[in-house]
């Protein structure tokens, strides 16, 4: 593993040793994660292909004990996730290009899918979700020529995770678990 990430992954066993509550966690997880991705020197090559039509989720660390996961995300040029929750809190970071974030609502079932804010967010910049500050978004490359990659931190093995994409039209949702392009 690289030592910047090895580095940043010994930050988080430390923080989730110390601080219990979730604003205490993030309170506690921001610096270290701003500092990983301040510098975009560190992130292996084969964590950063992207595929011409799917998004990637390359899996860089699982914690044994599935308090936590670290993910890169590889944006091709134009690609989107669909809206969707996570049920566990999240920290996502810029690494490279630019990304575009769109917070929703809570659905109402039969009702289209409101959004309440968008956010673009440039390289070592951070945000959060979680069911308390606001887990539903959908993200997409800022950019319809180049690649862009965020790295995502979550508390649980994502891989794991039950949890919803939404249908913008009907707020209706599903249930999915996300895999790893690497796994
Ligand atoms: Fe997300």
């Amino acid at each position: 593993m690289d030592s910047k990430l090895k580095m940043f992954v010994g930050e988080v066993n430390s923080v989730l040793a110390r601080c219990r509550t979730e604003d205490k966690l993030f309170e506690c997880l921001q610096g270290p994660f701003r500092e990983l991705i301040s510098v975009d020197d560190w992130l292996s090559p084969r964590f950063a292909q992207p595929h011409h039509t799917y998004y990637q989720q390359y899996l860089l660390h699982a914690d044994p004990e599935e308090r936590f996961s670290i993910v890169s995300f590889v944006w091709g040029p134009g690609q989107k996730t669909p809206i969707h929750n996570h049920t566990v809190w999240g920290m996502i970071g810029v690494l490279r290009g630019a990304e575009i974030g769109i917070r929703y609502a809570r659905p109402t079932p039969g009702m289209p899918m409101q959004a309440i804010g968008e956010e673009r967010l440039e390289p070592g910049m951070i945000d959060f979700v979680s069911p308390t500050v606001g887990d539903i978004h959908a993200v997409r490359n800022a950019f319809d020529d180049r690649v862009s990659i965020s790295v995502h931190v979550y508390g649980a093995n994502i891989g794991k995770v039950a949890r919803e994409v939404y249908d913008a039209a009907t707020g209706v949702g599903k249930l999915f678990v996300s895999g790893f392009s690497n796994a």
